[in-house]
């Protein structure tokens, strides 16, 4: 293999070239699995990193991050000796604040917004030459509690339109595109069109998905605005269930003219049970009828319950990414792929219980490109071989 994106392997063809990669068999029973020898010896660097492969095919590669583990000074003065900060520059052409641009760390009281690290992220991206997506401007989850104590059916309207316009207005015409609305859906709620309860919902009404798309629009003509949910990936019938209900709101805005751009498919994986299939193929070219585009926002792959050690979990990963990325990137509305991080290490999977494991074993999960020594592992070569498979070079999308 080279570092060059010459290379274009089926994943038979790639299993078969056994004097470069070694299959590891089976290990995730349903899906097979391959891995690729020795990983960590591969260059990663320069035309061999994601970004560089990405921007070969007119595509996007980015990852989620947090500011605070930036070395932002160091890699502005050109001397950075910091890896990790070093890796995100190397590696991604668009970056996502993992939380950084979520309410609570934005509020701190009613009257006060502190973009200071939502700032430094913009700041860094602006040094590295990488896109910004923002996350998000309304959801259910990280809300102060403030916000909870005191809005009611009088002041919801004005409180999230106010923070609407605030935080749009702060990073307009700087963001590739904007996560306005996040996890809206949730059909077992049992509200009409399958919306999800909550504190907006309950305050504002139905309306409010529309009004908060509708402020955005106004408050940043440039940015594009995305529905963003999870969920909707598999086969299942739940899932299934979902993804029509995303499809319901996304035909309603269309039908009443609501600002809306894209559909973002947060892509949180499973390395074991149902993968993605027909159903999201299916939904991707049903939002590309309605002239979205569709976003990976948030993908990783768990391996909770992938019997093994850590070749097989990379492995059973790395067969998930490729099937998941060649599924996805075939269709030409999808210029976009964020990891939810890029190193185990920094994971939310191995962060959501503290310090106890999802794992039977104990073991830490290794869902992402990188392991906890910011070394490649075999999902680093499925991410990069996924997208050169990719068929259509898009043009207009991509930075270096
Ligand atoms: C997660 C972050 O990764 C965690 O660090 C935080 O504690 C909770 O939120 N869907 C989303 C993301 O849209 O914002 C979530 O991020 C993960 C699930």
């Amino acid at each position: 293999m080279t570092d060059t994106g010459k290379s274009r392997f089926t994943r038979r063809q790639f299993c078969g070239n056994s004097a470069i990669l070694g299959c590891l068999g089976a290990l995730t029973g349903r899906l097979g699995a391959w891995a690729v020898d020795s990983p960590s010896a591969i260059s990663t660097n320069g035309a061999g990193s994601l970004r560089a492969h990405a921007a070969a095919r007119g595509l996007l590669y980015g990852t989620a991050v947090m500011p605070q583990l930036l070395d932002i000074d160091g890699f502005a003065a050109g001397k950075t000796a910091d890896p990790y900060t070093q890796l995100i520059a190397k590696q991604a052409n668009i970056l996502v604040a993992e939380t950084s641009m979520k309410w609570g760390p934005l509020r701190p009281t009613p009257d006060t917004f502190d973009f200071t690290q939502a700032d430094r992220m913009m700041r860094f991206a602006s040094l590295a030459d990488q896109r910004v997506r923002g996350h998000n401007l309304c959801w259910h989850e990280n809300v102060p509690g403030w916000l909870t104590a005191t809005a009611n059916k009088d002041n919801a309207r004005q409180i999230l339109t106010h923070h609407i316009e605030v935080v749009a207005a702060h990073f307009r015409g700087k963001l590739h595109s904007w996560d306005v609305v996040n996890e809206a859906i949730k059909p077992t709620d049992g509200l009409p069109d399958g919306l999800r309860k909550t504190i907006w919902f309950d305050l504002i009404g139905p309306d409010y998905l529309e009004l908060a798309f509708r402020t955005a629009a106004a408050a940043d003509p440039q940015a594009k605005l995305t529905y963003n949910d999870y969920g909707i990936e598999l086969d299942t019938p739940a899932q299934s269930e979902k993804r029509a209900k995303v499809l319901v709101l996304l035909r309603r805005f269309k039908a009443k003219g609501v600002p809306i751009h894209a559909v973002g498919v947060q892509s949180h994986l499973d390395a074991t049970g149902p993968q993605p299939g027909r159903g999201l193929r299916e939904f991707i070219r049903e939002a590309a009828k309605m002239d979205l585009e569709v976003y990976i926002t948030e993908m990783d792959v768990n391996t909770h319950a992938v019997v093994g050690g850590p070749d097989a979990q990379d492995a059973a990963v790395a067969a998930v990414y490729l099937d998941y990325l060649r599924l996805v990137l075939a269709e030409p509305n999808v210029p976009i792929a964020l990891t939810w991080g890029i190193t185990s290490a920094n994971s939310w999977l191995n962060k959501l219980h503290g310090s106890q494991s999802t794992r039977a074993d104990g073991a830490r999960e290794r869902p992402l490109p990188f392991d906890d020594d910011l070394k490649p592992t075999s999902a680093f070569v499925a991410l990069r071989e996924a997208i050169d498979a990719t068929h259509t070079v898009m043009t207009g999308v991509a930075k270096s």
